[in-house]
């Protein structure tokens, strides 16, 4: 038997317009779904739409939503569906760091990464799942881009700590969360799992000093950072129905660096 990967009606992709999001809404667009884009303000987020919807031919659009403000998420999960037809998965991936000495952190920089990363993937995540429970639907499926970083952390040099204190706890409290959702969800029959990248080439690590990129690599089994699709495949897999037993679970996709 040949395994197909398809996605039926629409997917929301928050983060979707760049990056590992990116490759998500397009992977979704190829598995045959609608995408829904939700992105903060970058001005190629309505051209990145465009471009995916006339390469698949499916219906594509760019809807500027920060994740962290419960209202704009819910208006906007109402209009996608009403523009793009019934939303069937989510893909929760907007996230953001600050990178200071703990004892330089802030509560801004706190509400901006948990903001973000804990509370924006919670918002997106409820809007859409009371939208199903509303509307009977049953095959929920949601896909949270936890990281690598919920368990260790990363470091730019023997002993010496990459200094982002908030985005690390944020992944930790985020795959936690993903267990819960999937505990209390499964009686709708949703699922909710995690992607949880190692180093990925996007603009969130380029721009790096190039002696801590070339260490990090050096320190990856494989020796590499990892391409957006390798990513994206994974969280694909996990919101289709090849993924249909799979709930409250992470793939970590991280070219083995957590092994050690
Ligand atoms: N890159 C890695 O090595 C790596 C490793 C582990 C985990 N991750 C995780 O993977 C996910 C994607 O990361 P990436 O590297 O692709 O990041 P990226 O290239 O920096 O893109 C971040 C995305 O999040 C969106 N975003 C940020 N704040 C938002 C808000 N308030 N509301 C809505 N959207 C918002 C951005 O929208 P705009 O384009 O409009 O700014 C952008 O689409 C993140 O959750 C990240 O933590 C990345």
């Amino acid at each position: 038997m040949v395994m197909e990967l398809k996605l039926e009606g629409t997917v929301v992709v928050s983060g979707g317009d760049r990056g590992i999001g990116l490759a998500i809404s397009r992977d979704c667009a190829k598995a045959g779904a609608n995408v829904a884009i939700l992105y903060h303000s970058h001005p190629d987020a309505p051209k990145n739409a465009d471009e995916i919807s006339k390469e698949f031919g499916v219906k594509t659009k760019a809807y500027q939503c920060d994740v962290s403000d419960e209202n704009a998420v819910n208006q906007t999960i109402l209009a996608a569906e009403k523009e793009l037809g019934s939303i069937t998965a989510l893909a929760a991936n907007a996230g953001v760091s600050v990178a200071k000495p703990a004892v330089e952190l802030t509560s801004e920089d706190f509400h901006k990464v948990f903001g973000v990363n804990l509370l924006g993937v919670f918002n997106v995540a409820k809007a859409v799942a009371r939208h199903w429970i509303q509307n009977g639907y049953k095959k929920g499926a949601v896909v949270v881009t936890s990281s690598m970083s919920a368990d260790i952390y990363n470091s730019q040099g023997l002993n010496e700590p990459i200094t982002q204190l908030f985005y690390n706890s944020s992944k930790g409290a985020v795959t936690n969360m993903v267990k819960g959702l999937a505990a209390e969800w499964a009686q709708h029959g949703f699922r909710v799992n995690a992607v949880e990248p190692g180093y990925c080439d996007t603009d969130m690590v380029k721009g790096g000093d190039p002696k801590v990129l070339d260490f990090q690599k050096k320190s990856v089994p494989l020796g590499r950072f990892s391409e957006n699709y390798e990513q994206s495949s994974a969280a694909v897999f996990l919101l289709s129905d090849l993924a249909s037993y799979i709930t409250g679970s992470r793939i970590r996709p991280d070219g083995g660096f957590t092994v050690y």
